[in-house]
């Protein structure tokens, strides 16, 4: 039987570019607005049906993250932990994750990056069931401060760079990645490029020179949101607001995702709204179990 896909959050970086907040403190656990970012990619993933989870992060901020998330049982999943000592780039990823993944195939998703959107789960699902590599595309008013993707009608991928200067395409490669159980393996033979650090779309080129990578589109109905500046974070945190206090309902709420998959009882989520008191979030879980 083939074996289950599992998943890896890389959450580690200096986040220069957000000093002095991020001088203490990971980016990655900021808020936006209502719950710490990593919940956000970390909603991607359990929306993908992916239980298994490894989380990255700096020897100084690991700690934090475990505090914060536990063994992952208050969300139905199975966190490991693993420290990334400096972030030489992206794909070492699925090197610092090989022992973890255990030959089986995976998704990487940057815990930076914020996805919503209407068929978000389904697109996700669908990359989680194919085979080889799958990137993502999406539409951004200036791709190049991005990976860029250059497709066909037809789908079929026909370039990819790093941060353009002249880019071939409107598309940006947004950070959520799945690719089987070689990922170790190509990311290993991997050099570093111009900045220093390893690409993640140099690994993906290992899966287009052979044939197997495909890419699909985040359609319009979907938003991709960065949170890389102050600008950014605060444009995050208002969409988020702003979706939520109209709706009810909330963005990347764990417990509630993993209720609605069946991976925690009614009993379990009231438990966890009780540990988690007044809060707002608390208040939305209880109503959930209710
Ligand atoms: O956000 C999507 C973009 O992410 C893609 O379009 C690009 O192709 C991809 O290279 C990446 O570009 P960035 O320039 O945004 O990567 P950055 O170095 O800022 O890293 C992204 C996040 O990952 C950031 O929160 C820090 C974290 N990180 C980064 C590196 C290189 C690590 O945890 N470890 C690392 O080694």
């Amino acid at each position: 039987m083939a074996k289950s896909r599992k998943g890896i959050v890389l959450a580690g970086g200096s986040g220069t570019r957000l000093h002095p907040c991020t001088s203490s403190i990971s980016k990655q656990l900021l808020p936006v607005f209502d719950k710490p970012m990593i919940y956000y990619p970390l909603s991607v993933l359990m929306l993908g049906g992916m239980r298994e989870i490894l989380v990255i992060s700096t020897p100084r901020d690991l700690p934090r993250f475990k505090e914060l998330l536990g063994d992952g049982s208050a969300f139905g999943v199975e966190f490991t932990f693993a420290e990334q000592a400096n972030p030489e780039g992206l794909p070492q990823a699925f090197t610092i994750g090989e022992e973890f993944l255990a030959g089986s195939p995976s998704c990487l998703v940057l815990g930076d990056n914020l996805f919503y959107g209407a068929r978000l789960s389904e697109s996700v699902k669908s990359a989680a069931a194919a085979q080889g590599g799958t990137l993502f595309a999406y539409h951004v008013s200036d791709v190049r401060a991005y990976g860029v993707i250059e497709m066909d009608d037809a789908g079929q991928v026909l370039s990819l760079e790093e941060k353009p200067p002249h880019p071939r395409s409107g598309h940006a490669v947004p950070g959520i990645y799945f690719f089987d159980e070689r990922a170790p393996k190509f990311a290993a033979g991997l050099k570093p490029s111009k900045r220093g650090e390893t690409e993640i779309l140099e690994l993906a080129r290992c899966y287009l020179d052979e044939g197997s990578l495909r890419a699909e589109k985040f359609g319009r109905g979907t938003a991709w949101l960065d949170t890389g500046t102050a600008e950014s974070l605060l444009d995050a945190a208002s969409f988020v607001h702003a979706i939520q206090s109209r709706q009810g309902l909330m963005i990347a709420c764990l417990e509630e995702i993993a209720f609605h998959q069946g991976w925690l009882s009614k009993d379990q989520l009231a438990a966890r709204a009780n540990s988690l008191g007044k809060s707002f979030y608390g208040q939305y879980l209880r109503r959930i179990a209710e």
